[in-house]
């Protein structure tokens, strides 16, 4: 593994990914008639969106210029030094667009393709939650940690749905094997949020089908750090086919549940 300075990467991502926060407060509300849509009609992208990778990317350069980049609008640098960057530079995108007050800004330092550095800040509660592998997590200092819960009957559990309308509609088939089983079901609408709201304690679990990687790099790292279990169906890592995390003694009956939920049984 290459030599990395932990401080200075936790550092670089904090003051980067507030940088960009208080960029998209100060935009908000001034965005209409600059939206685009992606890859479906529901998956939305503003100049905001564009202009807080634009911030982040062009500092990373100029601080990090051998370092590899991934952000979600675009920005793809290949690197040598071993490091790359995962940036979700707007992650609530249509919560955002609303006014609706659930967006942050995501950023992880992976090293050889394992998230090392997690960042989410979510500038409208002035909360920047953080994690280093091995060193734990924090909401702006302070250690979080996961709940203590084994009881499916009783968790909060979140989840978030996929721009692609027949993703949906499994997503949805999944939803009426889960609702009945848990307390409620939350959809924050950002999905680096749930997963920093697991590692608070605020949700019990979350699952979710079609992240993409800048969607889970930074949040599933931190609520790992925060003492949550994260993976996936099988018993591999949070992936496209499936991120969930939930409290440790939540995680195989939410995982066995999600396994009955998607082969139709409940
Ligand atoms: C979306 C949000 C949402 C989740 C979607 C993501 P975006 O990201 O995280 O909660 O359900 O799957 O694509 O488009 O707002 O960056
Ligand atoms: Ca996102
Ligand atoms: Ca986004």
């Amino acid at each position: 593994m290459p030599e990395f300075d932990v401080d200075e990467l936790l550092g670089l991502g904090v003051e980067l990914a507030q940088a960009a926060g208080a960029l998209l407060v100060e935009a908000m509300g001034r965005v209409h008639g600059q939206v685009t849509t992606k890859t479906s009609g529901t998956d939305m992208v503003s100049e905001v969106d564009r202009a807080s990778e634009h911030l982040i990317v062009e500092a990373l350069r100029r601080a990090r210029p051998a370092d590899g980049i991934l952000g979600e609008e675009g920005a793809t640098q290949k690197g040598t030094s071993g490091v790359r960057w995962v940036i979700d530079p707007l992650d609530g995108t249509t919560n955002y667009l609303y006014g609706f007050p659930a967006f942050t800004v995501s950023i992880a330092a992976e090293i050889d393709g394992r998230s090392e550095i997690g960042v989410v800040t979510d500038p409208l509660r002035g909360e920047t939650f953080a994690a280093a592998r091995g060193l734990g997590a924090t909401c702006n200092g302070s250690t979080v940690r996961c709940a203590a819960k084994d009881d499916l009957a009783t968790a909060l559990v979140a989840t978030g749905f996929s721009y692609d309308a027949d993703r949906r509609r499994a997503q949805a088939q999944v939803l009426t094997g889960v609702v009945p089983v848990v307390r409620d079901i939350r959809r924050a609408g950002a999905a680096s949020l749930d997963l920093c709201w697991v590692a608070s304690g605020r949700l019990d679990g979350y699952y979710e089908q079609g992240l993409q990687p800048w969607d889970f790099a930074a949040g599933a790292l931190i609520a790992a750090e925060a003492g949550a279990t994260v993976g996936d169906l099988t018993a591999g890592p949070p992936s496209n086919e499936l991120t969930l995390a939930a409290a440790p003694g939540l995680f195989v009956p939410l995982r066995q549940l999600l396994v009955r939920a998607t082969s139709g049984g409940s």
